[in-house]
C-alpha cells in the first residue's frame, strides 16, 4: 500500500507519498512546478512526479483537513457558505487521479502527525500553533506509540478561531504593508531593527482583558488602517514579535503543565518563526520541528496518518530530482574564483528553505559579499543571509540556544561570536539563522568539508536559488533561466 497525502485548496498545495514500509518516497510543492508562488492547486506535473514513486494501484489518498468542517467555520467567519467538492479543492487533477475516495483528517492532527511521526521520539508533547485550519488555532497533544507501533494522539487542550497567534502575526504583516500568509518572515527580520515601543498598546488594544490567550477583536480581517498611526514599521514589527513570543510562552507553559513528556514536537506555521524558536529550550529538553511545519507539510502529516506508524525520516531532500552526482568540484572552483555560485542538484528540498540542493552559495567572509548577493536576489537590503556550517564547528562560531544541539533545517537563530568576520550572515541583532550539516554523506557536506580544507572556513552563505518573485528553482530549465537572467553559474 502507498499513502498519498494531499494539501490543496487554500495555499501552498503539496503532495507526499509514503510506502508500506514507512519510507517517504516523495514530498513536493505545487508552486515549484506551476511557478506560481503559494499555488493553492495541485498541478499535473507535480502529480506525475509524485506518483512515479508510488506503486499502482495500491494507493490510499489522505487529505490535510476536514473540508466540510472548514466550510462551517468559513460560514461562521462571514466568508459565505460553499459546499466544498473535491473538484473545487483539488482542481482538475481530481479527475486526472480518477476521482478516488479520499480520507480526511483534522488540520491540527495532520500538523501533529507530520511532526511526531517524523521525529525520533517514542512519546512527546506536541504543540501546534498556526493561523487557522478548521476551528483550532492552538492545540496541545499527548502522543505515543502503542504496543503495536501505532501512533496514538490525545488532544489535551485547544483554542479556537478567531483567537489565533498566527492571525495576529499576519495582521501585523499586513499593517506594515507586506503580504499576509506570505511575507511574515520579512516582518520577523524587521523586528531586530525596531524597539518594542508599542507592545503595551498592542496588548491593551488587541488582547482580551480577562483571558491571556484570547483577543478582543477578530484579527482575521486585519487591524484598522489607523491602528498605531505614524508608527515606524520596524517598531511595529518588534512589538508584534515580542507580543507573539509572550503568547507562545503562555502556550508552552500550558503544554508543560498538561503534558507528561519532556520531548517537544512543535508544528504549525508559527513554528517557522525561528527567532521565537530560540526560547523552546526554556521549556523542553529535546525538540523536533519538522522542516516543513506549515500547511504544505500537512500533506506529509495526512500520509503519516494513513500509514499510522513512525516513518523513516532521513532528510528533507524529497522533491523533484535533478539526476547526477553533486557537483562538488565545480561549485568549489566557482566559489574560489567568483565567490558566488548556484547549485541545482539531486532531490529538491521539501519546505520553504533551500538547504543545499537548490541554493545560491557564497563565501561568507568580508564586507562586500552581502551587497553582491543582494544585487542578485534583489531583496530588501536589511535582510541577512543564512550560514550553512559543518555541524561539529557550529559551537565554535555560534552560541547555540538551549535544547538545540543542531539546527539542520534552519529552525532557530544563534548569536554569532565573530559578527565582524562574517557580516553577510549575521543579522543586526548579532544572530544568525543557522543551518548545521552533520556527517551524513550529502553533497553539501562534502562541499563544506572541501571548502574548509582549502580556506579554513567551515561555513558558506546559503540562500534559496530563485528568480525574484518566483518559487525556488525546481528543474534544470529553471536553473538555466536563472543563469541567463543573473549571469551566475548554476552547477548541476
Ligand atoms: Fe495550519
Amino acid at each position: 500500500m502507498n499513502y498519498v497525502g494531499i494539501s490543496a485548496g487554500f495555499h501552498d498545495a503539496a503532495v507526499s507519498v509514503i510506502n508500506q514500509h514507512g519510507d517517504i518516497l516523495f514530498a513536493g510543492h505545487s508552486e515549484r512546478y506551476s511557478k506560481k508562488k503559494h499555488d493553492q492547486n495541485l498541478c499535473a506535473d507535480l502529480i506525475i512526479d509524485a506518483l512515479s514513486y508510488a506503486t499502482f494501484p495500491e494507493i490510499e489518498y489522505h487529505y490535510y483537513e476536514r473540508p466540510w468542517l472548514k466550510a462551517v467555520r468559513q460560514f461562521y467567519s462571514g466568508e459565505g457558505f460553499r459546499w466544498p467538492t473535491w473538484n473545487q479543492l483539488i482542481g482538475p487533477t481530481y479527475d486526472f487521479l480518477g476521482r478516488p475516495d479520499i480520507h480526511t483528517h483534522s488540520h491540527h492532527l495532520c500538523h501533529a502527525a507530520a511532526g511526531f511521526q517524523t521525529s525520533s521520539f517514542e512519546e512527546a508533547t506536541v504543540v501546534i500553533i498556526d493561523a487557522i485550519g478548521e476551528f483550532d488555532t492552538v492545540s496541545i497533544w499527548d502522543v505515543q506509540y502503542d504496543a503495536s507501533g501505532r501512533a496514538q494522539y490525545k488532544k489535551l487542550w485547544s483554542q479556537q478561531y478567531p483567537h489565533s497567534i498566527g492571525l495576529l502575526y499576519s495582521a501585523m504583516t499586513a499593517r506594515v504593508g507586506l503580504r499576509p500568509l506570505d511575507e511574515e518572515y520579512i516582518l520577523m527580520g524587521m523586528a531586530a531593527y525596531g524597539e518594542p515601543k508599542y507592545l503595551r498598546e498592542m496588548q491593551e488594544e488587541l488582547l482580551s482583558p480577562n483571558e491571556k490567550l484570547k483577543f478582543s477583536q477578530n484579527l482575521h480581517v486585519g487591524v484598522a488602517d489607523d491602528f498605531l498611526p505614524n508608527a515606524d514599521p520596524m517598531d511595529i514589527a518588534c512589538s508584534a514579535q515580542l507580543m507573539a513570543e509572550q503568547l507562545i510562552r503562555n502556550v508552552l507553559g500550558r503544554a508543560r503543565g498538561k503534558g507528561r513528556s519532556r520531548n517537544l514536537v512543535y508544528g504549525g506555521g508559527v513554528a517557522l518563526n525561528c527567532v521565537a524558536n530560540r526560547m523552546l529550550g526554556d521549556y523542553y529538553e529535546r525538540i523536533w520541528i519538522m522542516p516543513n511545519p506549515g500547511d504544505a507539510g500537512n500533506s506529509l502529516g495526512a500520509a503519516c496518518l494513513g500509514y499510522g506508524r513512525k516513518v523513516a525520516w532521513d532528510n528533507s531532500f524529497l522533491g523533484h530530482d535533478i539526476p547526477g552526482d553533486y557537483p562538488v568540484n565545480a561549485v568549489l572552483d566557482h566559489l574560489l574564483t567568483d565567490k558566488i555560485v548556484g547549485v541545482a542538484s539531486g532531490r529538491a528540498e521539501f519546505g520553504p528553505r533551500a538547504l543545499g540542493n537548490r541554493s545560491l552559495l557564497a563565501d561568507p567572509r568580508g564586507h562586500s559579499i552581502k551587497s553582491q548577493v543582494n544585487e542578485i536576489k534583489r531583496r530588501q537590503k536589511f535582510r541577512p543571509f543564512a550560514p550553512v556550517i559543518l555541524e561539529e564547528y557550529a559551537a565554535d562560531y555560534f552560541e547555540m540556544p538551549y535544547g538545540f544541539d543542531n539546527s539542520r533545517y534552519m529552525q532557530t537563530i544563534a548569536p554569532c561570536y565573530e559578527p565582524n568576520s562574517f557580516p553577510a550572515i549575521v543579522h543586526v541583532d548579532g544572530t544568525s539563522r543557522i543551518q548545521t550539516v552533520p556527517s551524513d554523506g550529502s553533497g553539501i557536506r562534502e562541499l563544506l568539508e572541501k571548502w574548509y580544507f582549502m580556506t579554513n572556513c567551515p561555513m558558506l552563505l546559503n540562500t534559496s536559488l530563485n528568480i525574484r518573485g518566483e518559487p525556488i528553482v525546481n528543474d534544470r530549465a529553471d536553473a538555466d533561466r536563472f543563469e541567463r537572467l543573473y549571469g551566475v553559474r548554476v552547477c548541476s
